[in-house]
């Protein structure tokens, strides 16, 4: 897939670096986003690909005007999108009762508007290339959980958007795959924002039992190879879903448990 190039939002960490790592390896150009200068020049660095080039931007996918600057960037380099992956995302740990709304907004602002953004710019070029747009949602696209709910909110609007877009682009050749990955090894959980802003600092799960970044990046990658429209690619996501959809009373339950058992949970005193 020599010459081609695809745009990654939330590429200096995690799911998005380990996608760039994998594009790269297929032969793609990446353009890479993110807020760390740091870690985006040693993703970079890390690509070291004959006739690969790596770039990146430093921006925040929530401000239209930085997205407007990663997509003139890919085309000045490159010339062409022909994928573009809207990941970067942020998640809040906290009851709504006591979230501040600031920081739901923010992180409403950064997971689905910076998606939307990225979607809008870069549209055009994706219709010129019949490229495609992978979205990172979440089974929290699909099922709800408590102590979650601007996250929630922010992923079951980025798959209505991203599927409504879809049926849009039908007659325009571009393909749309929301990705719903289950618990994923990264920096994610420790990123993850309490109800004033600041950041756990720690995770609330057992890391080890979950899949890679590196693992999640190949089986993303194996979707868009084969035009998927919606990846869900663990097990218990796919049982998941289908009790969400058949028993919904007992994917309820189910949800409340795992976030009840969950290190320090947030249900436990409320
Ligand atoms: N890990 C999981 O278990 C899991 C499960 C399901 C879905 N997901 C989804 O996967 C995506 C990637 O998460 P991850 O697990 O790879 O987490 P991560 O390691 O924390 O990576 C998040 C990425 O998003 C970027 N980002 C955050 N805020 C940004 C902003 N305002 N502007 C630009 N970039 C920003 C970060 O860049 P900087 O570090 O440079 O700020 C980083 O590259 C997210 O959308 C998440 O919802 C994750």
């Amino acid at each position: 897939m020599r010459n081609k190039v695809a745009v990654i939002t939330g590429g200096s960490s995690g799911i998005g670096e380990a996608l760039a790592y994998k594009f790269a390896q297929e032969g793609f150009n990446i353009l890479i986003g993110g807020t760390n200068q740091e870690r985006l020049k040693k993703v970079c660095s890390n690509i070291k690909i004959s006739d690969v080039k790596c770039s990146f931007i430093c921006h925040d996918v929530s401000n239209k005007k930085d997205i407007d600057r990663m997509i003139k960037k890919a085309i000045d380099e490159f010339g062409q999108i022909d994928v573009l992956v809207c990941n970067a995302g942020i998640s809040i740990r906290s009851v709504f009762e006591y979230v501040e709304l600031s920081i739901f907004e923010k992180l409403f602002n950064i997971n689905f508007f910076g998606s939307v953004y990225s979607a809008k710019y870069a549209l055009p070029h994706l219709i010129k290339s019949h490229g495609s747009i992978i979205a990172i949602s979440s089974l929290n696209g699909f099922i709800a959980t408590p102590t979650r709910s601007a996250y929630v909110a922010s992923k079951h609007a980025m798959q209505g958007f991203f599927d409504s877009l879809r049926l849009e682009l039908k007659n325009k050749g571009v393909h749309v795959m929301v990705v719903s990955p289950g618990y994923v090894k990264s920096n994610f959980r420790i990123n993850t924002l309490k109800n004033d802003g600041s950041k756990e600092g720690k995770t609330s799960r057992d890391n080890k039992k979950m899949m890679t970044s590196e693992q999640c990046a190949l089986k993303i990658f194996d979707g868009y190879k084969n035009k998927k429209r919606n990846l869900i690619f663990t097990f218990r996501g796919k049982l998941a879903y289908l009790i969400k959809n058949w028993f919904p009373k007992f994917s309820d339950t189910l949800a409340y448990k795992e976030i009840l058992n969950e290190q320090e949970s947030l249900l436990k005193n409320y």
